[in-house]
């Protein structure tokens, strides 16, 4: 049978709630963006009377996120986008101390993840907030007659807007969704920047491995893979970079990375951090081939990247040497350490991407969030793009809360980049 939740919050421990308000407070001290909007929103109150449902990383800074929404008027209930990545101290102290409906343990089961989304559901949101798409793709599986009363929604990733289209290009997806995502202040920061720092930070607190000198492939050249190929490189690892695009490809040739695939490169290997948002990338055919000792990290946004179905088939024996780490030991004795069940390891096993850059893309959620809640008759069914204005005024924002002044474009450059008559002097 379905397990259901109908109590008012579901948390791990409600004696954490004043650890977590300090650290609620720690990652609100780096988001000026976000509490500026925040300031506004209690003035202004633009989301009187509006319902939310969030599925998103229970964190510190998702937790400034969810104040915000509610200090500007909103209902708000939060539950997690991963069995792993909640911080039971925030959750606890959104719970208790700023009234939020949360629903998240970290180490949740499935039945319980699923339930924990079906109970943030059953508050009949006007709005929805994802992070990957399952509150969506759960809403579509069981509630597909709420679908027509939903104003809106958001979606905070790329796995979330691919699986958001997919749905649409079936003429299912009954209401628009914002993809802040494919905001560019918040992928060409958050993804590159936070997920660079933020996945080093988790292979590094779970296994304390030194990666000068070392050598790592990163598995995919998108906005993370690169900025996980370029940390890497930072702290002295010989970082090689796999594609299945070919202009990703060059462009990691370009910047400087050896390209190839990973079975020729894999038995040299010392870490191996996937972040390409498909399954098995990682096989056995790979495992086979690995050094013994090899480190396989997950950054993508499901733990389907390493086959880990494979591994638990062939190993004959596996066991925990730290928190985070799952060895397995092959038949001919290698061993292959699986970090943080292969589940998105700058979450699970570190703090994921610092507050500063989760400003900017929490900036976006904010205010695309009262852009719905004000313009909700007037946006196609569908995924929609984050309005540039929004796009503009968050990167204004964030440039100003850092004291960095730039140029003004001239009346004369103005009218020049706008007419066609000038060319070759
Ligand atoms: N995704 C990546 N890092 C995050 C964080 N710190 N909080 C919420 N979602 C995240």
């Amino acid at each position: 049978m379905e397990q259901q939740t109908t109590a008012a919050y579901d948390i791990q421990d409600a004696s954490l709630a004043d650890e977590g308000e300090q650290r609620i407070l720690w990652a609100g001290r780096d988001m000026p963006v976000l509490q500026d909007i925040r300031r506004e929103f209690t003035h202004s109150q633009p989301l009187k009377g509006v319902s939310i449902a969030a599925c998103l990383h229970v964190t510190s800074e998702t937790a400034n996120l969810m104040i915000a929404l509610k200090d500007g008027g909103a209902d708000v209930a939060l539950c997690a986008s991963n069995p792993l990545s909640t911080n039971d101290a925030v959750a606890a102290a959104l719970a208790l101390q700023h009234g939020i409906a949360v629903f998240a343990k970290r180490g949740e089961d499935s039945a319980t993840y699923y339930a924990h989304i079906r109970a943030v559901l059953a508050r009949t949101p006007h709005i929805t907030m994802d992070d990957g798409a399952d509150l969506v793709a759960e809403l579509h599986k069981e509630q597909p007659s709420w679908l027509r009363a939903l104003h809106g929604g958001t979606e905070e990733t790329t796995t979330g807007v691919i699986r958001l289209r997919a749905l649409a290009a079936e003429g299912r997806l009954h209401f628009p969704i914002i993809a802040v995502n494919d905001a560019d202040t918040k992928h060409m920061f958050d993804n590159r920047y936070g997920t660079g720092q933020s996945t080093l930070d988790g292979v590094i607190r779970a296994t304390n491995v030194l990666l000068a000198g070392s050598d790592v492939v990163v598995c995919g050249y998108g906005w993370c893979g690169r900025g996980i190929a370029r940390r890497a490189q930072g702290m002295g690892a010989h970082v090689t970079v796999t594609e299945v695009d070919p202009l990703r490809a060059i462009e990691a040739v370009m910047d400087g990375f050896p390209v190839a695939p990973l079975a020729s490169v894999i038995d040299r290997a010392d870490v191996v951090i996937t972040a390409t948002g498909d399954i098995n990338v990682v096989r056995g055919e790979h495992m086979e081939r690995a050094k013994a000792g090899v480190i396989l990290a997950n950054s993508g946004h499901f733990n389907d990247e390493i086959d880990l179905t494979w591994l638990e088939k062939h190993a004959v024996s596996h066991h925990a040497p730290r928190h985070d780490v799952m060895t397995y030991v092959l038949p001919e004795g290698r061993d292959v350490h699986v970090l943080a069940e292969g589940r998105l390891v700058n979450l699970a096993a570190a703090d994921g991407h610092p507050a500063s850059v989760m400003d900017m893309s929490f900036a976006n959620q904010a205010l695309s969030v009262a852009h719905i809640a004000a313009h909700h008759g007037e946006l196609p069914r569908g995924v929609v793009p984050v309005p540039e204005a929004i796009d503009q005024e968050v990167a204004r924002r964030k440039l100003a809360s850092m004291g960095v002044a730039i140029d003004v474009l001239t009346e004369e450059q103005r009218h020049y980049l706008s007419s066609w008559e000038g060319g070759t002097a």
